[in-house]
């Protein structure tokens, strides 16, 4: 047994676990410096890592590291662990599912499990229309079957996606994401056929939806042309891009003009979906329907899942045998999703997400008030970020948030950056938090960016 596997074996995860914010050693203390000396020696340098512990436990709201600290969780393991870690319906059926089969894959010997799955999603997914779904292991893998079900179905190949865009790591995925910075720089040639157009920012364009809308579809017939575009696809609200919520009226004027030209529009609701935002998916809160919507991230409790959901006849479009995987839709991850379904709609998540984000918008405009470094508040249930800028300029702050992100995990509260520009803190608990433990996490977080002088 290594330190590390005594620290675990003291604690178990769940909600169980104490709730609270507890420092017993600096951050890292020195069993998490342990970890993270072999990380360095074993692990590809690529592969980095936001909060320097060696997490153990987790559940309700906290991360418990290997020297005994406590931390409050404000990430969820990147929108992930929206039921919280460990819940024990999703424990029981991980367990139950683990001692009865692992693998038989779905494409060789097919299980209950992955239909249930598809059919939970048909219900689920916006739009009153029959629908189909084929599951797959990440959200990069959805939005590239995505991309190629919406190229077999229209017989066209151009795929429109947008500034600030973030669709994930392979190759294809790579050319859908915007930022140059870690994401893409280096890793070339791209996929070809992707085109990018402007997004809606409200708090830096300054345009109407419509206007915005406008902007954007005259750069797509522009540049693209609607008979050659198989695909437009979209964050309802983007998530590494800075929680950017378009401005009203957006998305459903990208949505009129993709189904009066034939083009499939895809809601990439990797991070949004699965009641982070106050509704089951953030496409609901603008009325849009997309003909097909990926999914992954909070599906399944933290097993890795992932799926493409929409219009039958549109999913129906690829030959057998052009869409799978090994792993696609594995029985463990699918009995893991469908006990975090029954979370998401017996537990009251959607409306908890909504009283969250309540509370993390009021105080983030409060601290907005007081502080002029505090650019924009913005987000949508439990997804709400922060944009720190130039109180002079509202040129951004990356340097800042940085900074802040830093201090508040030494402080015991990991808290995540994001944006283009690299000077957004997101925060995005798990829907499992308490209010007292949120409250303690916004103060760290109210602290740590008194205690940074302007950037
Ligand atoms: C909107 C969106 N799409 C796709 C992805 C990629 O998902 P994965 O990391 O599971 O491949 C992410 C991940 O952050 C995401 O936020």
């Amino acid at each position: 047994m290594t330190t590390l596997d005594t620290a675990a074996s003291a604690t178990t995860g769940g909600p169980a676990l104490a709730q609270e914010r507890r420092l017993v050693t600096a951050i890292p203390g020195p069993r998490s410096q342990e970890l993270l000396d072999r990380k360095a020696a074993a692990v590809a340098a690529g592969v980095g890592h936001t909060a320097p512990i060696a997490a153990v436990a987790a559940g309700g709201g906290v991360v418990v590291d290997a020297d005994g600290n406590s931390l409050i969780d404000l990430g969820s393991g990147i929108a992930v662990t929206s039921v919280g870690n460990a819940h024990p319906k999703v424990v029981e059926a991980v367990q139950r599912q683990a001692a009865s089969f692992t693998h038989t894959c779905f494409m060789v010997s097919p299980y209950e499990g992955y239909v249930a799955v598809a059919e939970a999603l048909n219900r689920l997914t916006p739009g009153d229309f029959p629908k189909k779904s084929a599951l797959f292991n990440s959200g990069a893998e959805a939005v590239e079957n995505a991309v190629k079900i919406a190229r077999k179905a229209t017989g066209r190949q151009a795929v429109v996606a947008f500034d600030h865009a973030y669709h994930g790591r392979t190759n294809l995925t790579m050319a859908l994401t915007a930022k140059s910075m870690p994401y893409k720089s280096g890793f070339g040639p791209f996929a070809s056929e992707v085109y990018r157009a402007p997004m809606s920012y409200p708090y830096r364009d300054g345009l109407t939806g419509p206007e915005a809308a406008a902007r954007a579809l005259s750069v797509i017939e522009k540049q693209v042309g609607a008979d050659n575009l198989a695909a437009v696809i979209i964050e309802p609200i983007q998530g590494e891009g800075g929680f950017i919520v378009p401005a009203e009226g957006f998305l459903p004027a990208i949505s009129e003009w993709c189904t009066a030209n034939g083009v499939v529009l895809i809601a990439d609701e990797v991070q949004s979906g699965f009641a982070r935002t106050g509704a089951m998916f953030a496409s609901e809160h603008f009325g849009l329907v997309p003909d097909l919507v990926t999914t992954a991230k909070g599906i399944a409790g933290g097993l890795p899942l992932a799926a493409v959901t929409g219009r039958a006849e549109i999913m129906d479009a690829a030959h057998v045998g052009g869409l799978g995987g090994t792993y696609g839709g594995n029985p463990i991850a699918c009995a893991a999703a469908l006990a975090s379904i029954d979370a998401f709609e017996t537990e009251g998540f959607v409306e908890r997400a909504a009283e969250l984000g309540e509370i993390m918008l009021g105080r983030m405009r409060a601290l907005q008030a007081e502080d002029p470094r505090v650019g924009d508040v913005r987000g949508l249930g439990a997804m709400v970020a922060i944009e720190l800028v130039d109180p002079a300029t509202q040129a951004p702050a990356p340097a800042l948030a940085g900074a802040v992100a830093k201090r508040c995990i030494a402080e015991g509260v990991v808290v995540l950056t994001c944006g283009t520009y690299g000077n957004v803190l997101r925060f995005l608990p798990p829907l499992s938090i308490g209010d007292d433990l949120l409250h303690e996490g916004l103060d760290v977080v109210a602290a740590a960016l008194a205690a940074e002088v302007a950037a």
